[in-house]
């Protein structure tokens, strides 16, 4: 066809000629309710530093800031084997890294097992029943008829968890949709050593790690510019290298006070009292019927799991609105569904190449049996663009709020996660919002950059293990619960000679 051409991104607003005043009042609507501007940003970043701060105090915050046991960076030349367990939202992966003398190197072999959706709201004992038959399963196939000592493992588990000891979590609450009864509050650690204990699979848990915590790990091996691991994705979430002399709720333990320690923020939790961010009656909706209200504020404005509901609830708002003519006379019961909708509609719709549209009005006949006008589509598109520019740009708050925090002028960010993989123009929109936010001169390389990380789940929580029983073999025990049992992960987690 004729004048089809790729569209330029994010947005026209020339193409708003033919929209309807109905429809343009709702998209001068929208774009005040879900615009960022950037004094609004720098006033968040301000309250989100002091709020990181409040979170390390004794009496804390709603960012719990969790102290996570990882005490300092890789140097590049950690060796050994270990496994890996990654907990994440859509899948369980397991993998086998191996680290050999080589700086920087790794080895890795995983398998990935779907997370059955109905373990999310199923009970805790199915729960580490499939996770410790999934590890059983690896362990059966890699290793089959090996006599084999006991397997150093690290742990994913990116749920807010509080750690009195590197192998140890307290579940503070389900995040991301899940919510199994009886976790809450409890350590995890032991019904999943009992689920692997049961079938006899010779594993020893050497830490438990937080995806943020991973990502910051494994992408400071390859990069030490990296100073802060992110997670966006499903979730969202940070993790930085703290001074222990910062961290008052630990004075009672009487580190050495410039000894690092891992933060694992919980930055989702920001502004849990609504302080700051610029609310919609939307996101007060998503909230509302989440199945913890009034938990990871922050979160809800910018995470994965989110972006399609936001949009989804606005729609259905329009529609019902009898001033606004909207999929008029049109059964939207689809789009009634909750969570119908995932980021990557929103992803898709902003992908759309053609001026015309096509491949949205598409994706609304095919996934929502409704069927769309031009107008409607640029609502639609804008209505996208806004959304995941506003994600981003609060994002970047969280990030220059870190750096703020710490006296950071210049560093690398390791990111992960399928919103910063995935979603169009999320990179771009983030970095833009942290030249606003830190009023950088224009025209120079920008000196801090949020760039794609290694593999934290797997080398990362590989790294944590090894790091964690070097420091055991040194005599650097703090936050190691039994270092003789520890220690008992050692022989397996050797170099491999090759
Ligand atoms: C969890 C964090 C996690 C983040 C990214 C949040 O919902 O609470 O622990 O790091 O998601 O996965």
């Amino acid at each position: 066809m004729v004048g089809l051409g790729p569209r330029k991104p994010p947005s026209r607003r020339g193409s708003m000629a033919d929209v309807p005043k109905d429809l343009l009042d709702q998209i001068n609507r929208l774009e005040e309710l879900f615009t960022v501007p950037q004094e609004k940003l720098k006033q968040i970043t301000d309250h989100f530093v002091s709020e990181l701060t409040k979170g390390l105090t004794v009496e804390g915050g709603s960012i719990p800031m969790n102290p996570t046991w990882c005490m300092g960076f890789p140097d590049g030349y950690e060796t050994g084997t270990f496994l890996a367990l990654d907990m994440g939202g859509t899948n369980l992966r397991v993998c086998e890294i191996n680290l050999p003398e080589e700086k920087g190197e790794f080895d890795i072999i995983q398998s990935k097992y779907r997370m059955p959706e109905e373990l999310k709201t199923g009970t805790a004992d199915e729960l580490w029943d499939y996770v410790a038959d999934c590890l059983q399963q690896f362990i059966e196939y890699h290793h089959e008829g090996e006599e084999l000592d006991q397997l150093p493992l690290g742990f994913t588990f990116s749920y807010p968890a509080t750690q009195e000891y590197i192998d140890h979590g307290v579940l503070q609450r389900w995040t991301k949709g899940f919510d199994i009864e009886g976790v809450e509050g409890k350590d995890v650690v032991p019904p999943f050593e009992a689920a692997l204990a049961e079938r006899g699979v010779p594993i020893k848990l050497t830490a438990l790690v937080n995806d943020t915590t991973g990502t910051l790990i494994a992408s400071a091996y390859t990069d030490t510019d990296i100073k802060i691991g992110c997670i966006f994705g499903t979730g969202c979430n940070a993790a930085y290298m703290e001074d222990c002399g910062s961290i008052p709720k630990l004075a009672h333990m009487k580190l050495d006070p410039n000894l690092p320690m891992a933060i694992n923020c919980e930055w989702g939790a920001f502004d849990n009292e609504h302080k700051v961010l610029p609310r919609t009656p939307y996101d007060i909706i998503i909230d509302k019927e989440s199945p913890r209200p009034g938990q990871q504020s922050f979160e809800k404005m910018i995470a994965g799991l989110y972006l399609g509901e936001i949009f989804r609830l606005v729609l259905v708002d329009l529609h019902g609105n009898p001033d606004v003519k909207i999929f008029d006379g049109q059964d939207i019961g689809k789009l009634k569904k909750a969570y119908s909708l995932d980021a990557s509609f929103l992803a898709q719709i902003e992908e759309d190449p053609f001026e015309n549209l096509s491949e949205t009005q598409d994706l609304f006949a095919n996934k929502l049996s409704i069927t769309t006008s031009k107008p409607e589509l640029e609502l639609c598109r804008r209505l996208a663009e806004l959304i995941g520019t506003r994600a981003a740009r609060l994002s970047a708050c969280g990030v220059a709020a870190i750096c703020k925090k710490k006296g950071i002028s210049s560093c690398h960010v390791g990111a992960d996660g399928s919103v910063f993989n995935k979603y169009p123009h999320f990179k771009a929109r983030g970095a833009q919002a942290l030249r606003e936010i830190l009023d950088w001169p224009k025209g120079k390389k920008d000196p801090i950059e949020i760039l794609p990380a290694e593999d934290g789940s797997g080398v990362g929580a590989a790294l944590i293990s090894a790091l964690t029983l070097k420091r055991c073999k040194e005599g650097q025990t703090a936050g190691i619960r039994d270092p003789e049992a520890m220690l008992s992960g050692i022989k397996a987690a050797e170099p491999k000679k090759t």
